[in-house]
């Protein structure tokens, strides 16, 4: 290989490139130095505990928050660099369903769904009409364009989420948490359908999951993030077997083991810090809407 081609080759074979990334909140840590490469048409699922940072590693390749330090580079761009104009043209290459759904309240699920495409493509009202039913029939979902969100259960909440980010056929797909919360069979279809862009649209497709059967299932490979770094990457079948007893405890489920002696860790330094035992450990406040977003 020359040194030459050596650059147009790295483009080809990495989508996203993540370096040394570090965010802090505060005083707290969230992100200590992540470094993932993500492959152009690839499916990557990152795993790894409530609260270590999966969303806000997610927010910073779209640009919605920036890093202390480190690079997040999409398509050789560093998105940190972008100024308001270039990141409003840098998002239309993805599609996004957040975690905490974020659907307009006020907009009927057509207008939720078809909104991507009104911004971001010049199709008209009937091809939009169009893809706006197949959209809802690919989460199952028929009959329900002139609801509201609110008329709706949260798991086809979460789907219709799902069905606007697809809209537009992006070429990067971020999906948080796509299937927490829905039923099994609708969990295994909305695994079809990521399966299905990534090999049918070469979609680069990057899924936060809690549910292992998923991550398995929709993954080239899985990444664990844990105290704010990538601590393990590999295949699904090479991810079951590593040694690494924070993998093993995550992957089964189980109560004991590293991840919670962790946890039991933390909260003994902040009881600490109080000076008592006695003050009842009250979960973390989350400053999301309070933050940068
Ligand atoms: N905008 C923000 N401002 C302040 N703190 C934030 C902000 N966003 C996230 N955090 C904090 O960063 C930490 C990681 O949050 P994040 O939402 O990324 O966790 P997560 O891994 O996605 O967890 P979960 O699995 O529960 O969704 C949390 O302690 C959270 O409170
Ligand atoms: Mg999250």
């Amino acid at each position: 290989m020359s040194a030459m081609t050596e650059p147009a080759e790295k483009s080809d074979t990495v989508k996203i490139r993540i370096r040394d990334l570090h965010k802090s909140f505060g005083p707290k840590v969230v992100l200590d130095g992540v470094n993932v490469d993500i492959a152009p048409a690839e499916s990557l699922v990152i795993i790894g505990g409530s609260g270590t940072g999966k969303s806000v590693l997610l927010k910073h390749i779209i640009g919605l928050l920036k890093p202390d330090s480190g690079t997040v580079e999409v398509g050789g761009m560093a998105v940190e660099t972008l100024g308001n104009r270039e990141i409003t043209e840098f998002r239309r290459k993805f599609g996004m369903a957040f975690q905490e759904g974020a659907l307009f309240d006020s907009m009927s699920i057509w207008q939720n769904v078809a909104f991507p495409l009104q911004r971001l493509t010049k199709m008209s009202h009937g091809e939009i009409d169009d893809r706006v039913e197949e959209c809802l029939e690919m989460v199952r979902l028929e009959g329900v364009a002139d609801k509201l969100p609110s008329q709706l259960s949260g798991g086809m909440r979460r789907r219709v989420g799902f069905a606007r980010a697809v809209a537009h056929q992006p070429e990067i797909l971020l999906f948080d948490e796509p299937t927490t919360g829905l039923d099994p069979i609708t969990t295994a279809l909305i695994d079809e359908v990521i399966l299905d862009l990534s090999d049918r649209l070469k979609t680069t497709t990057i899924t936060i999951t809690h549910d292992m059967e998923s991550a398995f299932r929709i993954g080239d490979r899985i990444a664990m993030l844990n105290r704010g770094k990538i601590i393990a990457e590999a295949a699904p079948e090479e991810f079951k077997r590593l040694d690494d007893p924070r993998v093993q405890q995550f992957i089964h489920g189980q109560a004991e083991g590293p991840l919670s002696e962790e946890a039991t860790a933390r909260k003994g330094s902040r009881e600490e810090r109080r000076g008592t035992n006695e003050v009842p450990d009250r979960p973390e406040q989350d400053g999301r809407t309070s933050g940068e977003l």
